[in-house]
């Protein structure tokens, strides 16, 4: 049975087609046998016509890959002739009012390489239904607008499954005379398909519990694969985080009797909110010093919170159609930021949530699937899992947060609980729940969620000393994108400061004002507007878009001295770090030109001293200076770079810039390298993280600039590192230098770390991303290697998804082979796992950004694949949406 689409190009879903449900589902009881050779799935559902449709009509139910044992309307079994099956859907002309409908059918899990639906990882059974899995176990209106009530019976073999699970609390069990046994779930809320989940495997469970805010004891269970008991602590540590945050921060209290959460092998993304029982990628969860990284640890308790988040904001209030992704997806990653930059360091939770908007979303809005907040129209819902419906809308929240406030946004957000409380609905009621609880016209706004491409903001700046009043002139552009030709000026919040020649904050008072604080948020509405602020006696330095106040690219005539200015002494921690940023990259792309011109090039006096400032000054927050001092990735400038793209060029002028920076600043990070080791007992608190945080970057320079004692450290500390960050933070500079001892290093890791999948990712991947061992030569090495697996989503992520976006020097090799090789990969991928396949064929989706040469190699790529007969309706609009 082949999982791909028809002859006929398949035709997009569009928003403005949206239908309430002609039927609705009271209850659904289901019952799986689980088995080695198939599954059968038993459905009985309560169906009644939907009172909000005139005539219900022909009763029609989703099924992909499905075969019908058996259909009967109200007990009675239905003839062939009394129901039409097509390779979607299962349609039954004449039904009652209401009825109970059953229906059978067979599965194969154990062959369902998709990772949709039921399927088995490493022995598990285990599902994923969001979005449209569930339509993969049985016939059913699997749309998110049909919610139900669910009760689940498993029967399976008493002794290879002995743990059965899925939503709800455990209301029965019992063994058979077969060796099989049973176990029954009830779960209590009424919830779509998507939400469904279920379990059956051979796994130990850690367990804990939590009392929530009025009193109610939780019961929380994990459970993992034996043997990895010992890595769960902190998961279950940030999950009673999490729980807490949300009461204090939302008022939001856990309904649950049991949360449950299961760690799989495989999984096609981080982690799934199934209610009551999440099921994780065993990345998302599987942490100790010694097998998992600071930044791992991190990862771990954000996607832990993002998943306990939804728990409010997605299943107690959900989606009334897939349009409306962002509704929980944008909301809950806004939340998910918000308690991580609550845990750790704020500034710095805003730099990084900033570079990946910047790494990830800035391209995707650029190029051709580009796509608003809230989309209108797709093939493949599996494709809009996107940065700008997660990170894009997140920050669309976030602006309305600040334009509220804390206290009217929390007005906001009971409101949008209370009055849709167990509904399904759209982005339009959390906006509009946001007005009425705050006295905002929040009209102009909402073209955030419908006007793709990210604005820009163009700021001139005017000091008149007569007047002693300094304007800023700000015009906007948002830049046509895929079907939107004409853009509308956007509501664009604007925060500013103003630096007197100091470096002191000045009080910014407007025209007719009292004076206020020291930031100021301009609200742009229009194309074009100007900003007078009044007592301004000297020319100050203008500080824009603090905290990132928008996602926008922003323009400005700022002199490097400005910059350098900035980062030594904003208030604005964020703005310093961007001041810095701003700096090295123009340092990088003088770089670039020369490079270009054949001509020397040479290091930046001003990024000298500003970086050496920075190492040298005591600046308290140890994780800022290191952020300040992080290179901006290749893929970042590539972004940034003018038509066409030169993948060699950039890497050859950071590779340049930051071996030269070493150099000069060799005593510095040999003091920093060595300032900031510490002993004792890991802990990843954010002081510690921090520190090794500097340590490790510290040392990566040293590496890259062929500092004898910094390489010597290296591959001192690759052998006597304790925790995983530093082996790594070692390992890694390494292994993009490939300095003398890294072949060996790097196979006494794999013979130390072999049987621990998660490390063997980070292996895959530091090479896959080095230019010495991720050649195309080197890549082919690592996918026929015995650790390596192609079913597997992490290790296809860990070298094919790191090479393509960690490597693009390789990657974009002139001779077009890793083009070829690459898409060899994507269709091969393609029959086993679609969205991932549809994943890495994105590598290809902005060929018109590079030069004439490299775009027609990439174009052959793209065409051979949409040439593929087999194709999948996955990668199909991601192939034919790229060649436009
Ligand atoms: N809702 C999940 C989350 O928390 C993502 C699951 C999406 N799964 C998929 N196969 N597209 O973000
Ligand atoms: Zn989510």
């Amino acid at each position: 049975m082949a999982d791909s689409r028809q002859q006929q190009s398949p035709r997009p879903v569009r928003l403005a087609e949206y239908t309430p449900p002609a039927h609705l589902v009271d209850t659904v009881q289901l019952r799986f046998e689980l088995g080695e050779e198939w599954t059968t799935v038993s459905s009985r559902l309560t169906v009644r016509a939907n009172p909000e449709r005139i005539e219900a009509g022909p009763l029609v139910l989703d099924g992909r890959e499905l075969e019908l044992l058996e259909v009967a309307v109200d007990g009675r079994p239905l003839g062939e002739g009394e129901y039409a099956l097509d390779a979607e859907s299962l349609t039954i002309p004449e039904v009652p009012e209401r009825f109970t409908l059953e229906v059978t059918t067979r599965i194969r899990p154990q062959e369902n390489t998709a990772l949709e639906g039921l399927y088995k990882s490493s022995g598990t059974f285990c599902t994923q239904c969001e979005p449209e899995g569930f339509r993969r176990i049985t016939y059913f209106p699997d749309r998110s607008d049909v919610m139900a009530r669910y009760t689940t019976t498993i029967v399976a073999d008493a002794q290879r499954y002995p743990v059965l699970l899925s939503n709800g609390n455990r209301i029965g069990a019992g063994t058979l005379t077969d060796g099989r046994h049973w176990v029954q779930w009830e779960d209590p809320f009424p919830k779509p398909s998507y939400l469904f989940a279920l379990v059956g495997g051979d796994l130990a469970r850690v367990a804990d519990s939590y009392t929530t805010m009025s009193g109610r004891q939780v019961a929380l269970h994990i459970y993992v694969e034996h043997g990895n008991e010992d890595k769960v602590d902190h998961a279950m540590r940030s999950l009673k985080e999490a729980m807490a945050w949300d009461e204090a921060t939302y008022g939001r209290e856990c309904d649950l009797d049991v949360y449950q959460i299961v760690a799989v092998e495989d999984f096609n993304m981080g982690a799934m909110e199934n209610k009551g029982l999440n099921i994780f990628n065993t990345s998302a969860i599987l942490a100790k010093p010694e097998t998992a990284t600071d930044a791992d640890f991190q990862r771990i308790e954000a996607i832990i919170g993002h998943e306990y988040f939804h728990n409010w904001s997605g299943n107690r209030v959900t989606l009334r159609d897939w349009f409306q992704l962002s509704l929980k997806e944008g909301f809950t990653v806004f939340r998910e930021q918000h308690f991580s930059a609550d845990r750790y360091s704020a500034p710095v939770q805003r730099i990084e949530d900033v570079r990946r908007l910047r790494t990830a979303q800035f391209p995707e809005d650029d190029g051709p699937t580009a796509h608003p907040v809230r989309p209108d129209s797709y093939i493949e819902i599996s494709n809009f899992y996107t940065p700008t419906v997660y990170e894009k809308g997140a920050e669309v929240v976030r602006m309305m947060y600040h334009l509220l406030g804390p206290e009217d946004f929390r007005r906001g957000t009971d409101l949008f609980f209370a009055s849709h409380d167990g509904r399904a609905v759209t982005t339009e009621d959390f906006v509009r729940a946001l007005e009425e609880a705050s006295d905002r016209d929040l009209s102009q706004f909402r073209l955030w969620y419908t006007q793709a491409g990210t604005p820009r903001l163009f700021v001139d700046a005017e000091h008149d000393p007569g007047a002693a009043t300094y304007t800023l002139h700000v015009r906007q552009e948002v830049p046509e994108t895929p079907g939107q030709a004409h853009k509308q000026p956007m509501h664009i919040p604007v925060a500013v400061g103003l630096l007197d020649r100091a470096g002191n904050a000045l009080p910014l008072r407007m025209e007719g004002e009292e004076p206020g604080g020291t930031t100021r948020v301009l609200e742009l509405r229009e194309a074009e507007q100007s900003f007078t602020f009044t007592g301004v006696g000297e020319d100050p330095v203008p500080s824009l878009l603090r905290g990132f106040s928008a996602p926008v690219r922003l323009e400005h005539d700022h002199r490097d001295q400005d910059l350098a200015f900035l980062l030594a002494h904003d208030e604005d921690l964020f703005t310093r770090w961007e001041a810095g940023q701003e700096l090295a990259c123009r340092s990088l792309f003088r770089g670039v030109a020369a490079y270009q011109a054949g001509d020397e090039m040479r290091l930046d006096e001003t990024l000298v001293e500003a970086f050496g400032g920075l190492l040298r000054g005591d600046a308290g927050d140890k994780a800022l200076v290191a952020e300040a001092l992080t290179q901006p990735d290749e893929g970042y400038l590539a972004d940034l770079m003018d038509w066409p793209v030169d993948p060699e060029a950039i890497h050859q002028a950071r590779r340049f810039t930051r071996a030269r920076l070493a150099q000069a600043l060799g005593d510095d990070f040999l003091y920093s390298y060595q300032a900031n080791q510490e002993g004792g007992e890991y802990r990843p608190d954010p002081g510690a993280i921090a520190r090794r945080r500097l340590k490790n970057l510290s040392l990566a320079y040293l590496v890259a600039g062929g500092v004898g004692e910094g390489i010597e450290a290296a591959r001192e500390q690759v052998h006597t590192a304790t925790n995983m960050t530093d082996r790594l933070g070692a390992l890694r500079p390494m292994v993009a230098e490939d300095v003398p001892g890294t072949a060996e290093s790097l196979e006494a890791f794999y013979t130390q770390w072999k049987d621990e999948p998660e490390v063997m990712d980070k292996w895959f991947a530091i090479q896959a991303t080095s230019p010495h061992y991720g050649t195309l030569a080197g890549i082919r090495r690592l996918l026929e290697h015995p650790a390596f697996n192609f079913k597997n989503p992490n290790k296809v992520r860990a070298v094919l998804g790191a090479f393509a976006r960690g490597n693009p020097y390789r990657f974009h090799a002139p001779d077009g082979e890793a083009y070829t090789f690459f898409a060899d990969q994507v269709l091969r991928l393609d029959r086993i796992n679609p969205q991932m396949a549809a994943a890495l064929a994105r590598a290809f989706s902005r060929f018109r950004r590079y030069d004439e040469a490299r775009q027609r190699l990439m174009r052959e790529q793209l065409e051979r694949i949409r040439q593929d007969p087999q194709l999948s309706r996955d990668t199909f609009e991601i192939v034919t949406k790229s060649l436009g």
